[in-house]
């Protein structure tokens, strides 16, 4: 099977893009990414991607008057490129419902907290400030509500003693670059469907959509 031609949309760092497009070149994977688009002019994602000789489009969603237009020029870049699959990495933009629906079950987005616990912005001082042992990433297909839509991967990080906003942010993230790339694979291999609005993974080996941060790995029980 062709590799699933898959856009990845940012609007910053672009860290996770990194960990997407590690992934997805070495070896046989069944995704490639084929189209990096940002938001935002300048980004450190775009040079990322460039430095992987992957075409970036820059759409500057400030200089479209209403989401529906600076959306349907998303769209059009995406058809153009013939994308199957499309990655949210760090995009901060509300996207309309007419959008997310052309792009059901094919969209994917990450987010830093185990969903559906903490949605939204600052998620890593809402966990500190609720005094939680642990946090996490959650990678799911996008649905209209925001951090809403079925769960494909979720990682798990310790809160550790004297952790600040930085601190669990760093290690949220190591286990989100790890847990993009396995969302991805499992969607773009073919081997997930959504039922009832929950994944369901064909022949799903025990924690194949569970990833631990490695901190966690040998504690004691
Ligand atoms: C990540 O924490 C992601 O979960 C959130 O925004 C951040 C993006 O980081 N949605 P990067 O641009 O991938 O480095």
């Amino acid at each position: 099977m062709e590799p699933r031609r898959t856009a990845v949309l940012i609007s910053g760092t672009g860290t996770n893009l990194q960990a997407l497009i590690d992934a997805t070149s070495v070896g046989i994977h069944p995704a490639r990414i084929v189209l990096v688009i940002s938001n935002r002019p300048g980004v450190a994602g775009l040079e990322r991607a460039a430095r992987a000789g992957i075409p970036t489009r820059v759409i500057p969603s400030r200089q479209f008057e209403s989401r529906d237009a600076f959306d349907a020029a998303l769209d059009q870049a995406l058809r153009e490129a013939a994308v199957d699959l499309v990655c949210l990495a760090g995009f901060m933009r509300v996207l309309t419902r007419a959008f997310v629906e052309r792009w059901r079950d094919r969209m994917l987005n990450i987010h830093p907290s185990l969903l559906p616990a903490f949605r939204g912005l600052e998620t890593h001082a809402r966990v500190l400030e609720a005094g939680l042992p642990v946090t996490g990433c959650t990678v799911h297909f996008v649905r209209p509500e925001i951090d809403e839509g079925p769960v494909i991967v979720q990682g798990v990080a310790p809160v550790l003693p004297g952790d600040t906003v930085e601190t669990l942010g760093a290690r949220v993230l190591e286990i989100e670059h790890r847990c993009y790339p396995r969302a991805l694979e499992l969607v773009a291999s073919g081997r997930t469907r959504v039922v009832e609005e929950r994944v369901v993974v064909a022949d799903e080996h025990p924690f194949e959509r569970l990833l631990l941060h490695p901190s966690l790995q040998g504690t004691p029980r």
